[in-house]
């Protein structure tokens, strides 16, 4: 990712029906991070991009205090592009450079609710499987669901 890159990524974040408004406060955050300090942030951030349009963004990054624990931080892709293969290729490439980097474990933690059915769906056919949820973590009704895969070198 590009400074330049950041209006049409904000743009994208914000058309993501999924994430509420102060989560998109947060992405921002991290996002300005990475492109304040791209090596040192420990938040790498890859954009999908066609000729200027930006398609969707990945952030990952190792997990603070761990041997080889990653955190996969966001993935959105554009809802008119969702479903194209755009996704997966941010994970794979997100996967490749954990394993460059000797990682091991690849975590995402996402939500229970039923909107987020799809994306649940996205990461159990990717190799990823639920180790823990910790119930009414978001809000009442709305869990914390950890998902994880064993990044084969
Ligand atoms: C989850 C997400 C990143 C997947 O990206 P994508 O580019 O749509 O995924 P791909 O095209 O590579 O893979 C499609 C698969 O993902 C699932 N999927 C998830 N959301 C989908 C959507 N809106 N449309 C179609 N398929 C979707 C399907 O199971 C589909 O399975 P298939 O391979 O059998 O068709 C994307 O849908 C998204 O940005 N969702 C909203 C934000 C979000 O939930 N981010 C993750 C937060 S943890």
């Amino acid at each position: 990712m590009l400074k330049g890159d950041k209006p049409a990524l904000m743009t994208l974040l914000r058309g993501t029906p999924e994430f509420k408004p102060d989560e998109v406060v947060v992405a921002e955050e991290v996002i300005d991070s990475y492109l304040a300090d791209p090596a040192g942030s420990g938040y790498n951030t890859v954009v999908a991009q066609e000729g200027a349009a930006i398609k969707g963004y990945i952030c990952y990054g190792p997990t603070p205090l761990t041997e080889g624990a990653w955190d996969i931080y966001w993935l959105a892709v554009a809802p008119g592009e969702q479903g194209k293969g755009v996704g997966g290729s941010l994970l794979a490439y997100a996967e490749d450079r954990i394993k460059e980097a000797n990682g091991r474990l690849a975590i995402i933690e996402t939500s229970s609710l039923p909107s987020y059915e799809k994306t649940r769906r996205f990461y159990l056919k990717r190799g990823y499987e639920v180790i823990a949820s910790l119930p009414d973590f978001y809000a009442p009704g709305d869990d914390k669901i950890i998902l994880q895969k064993q990044l084969k070198q």
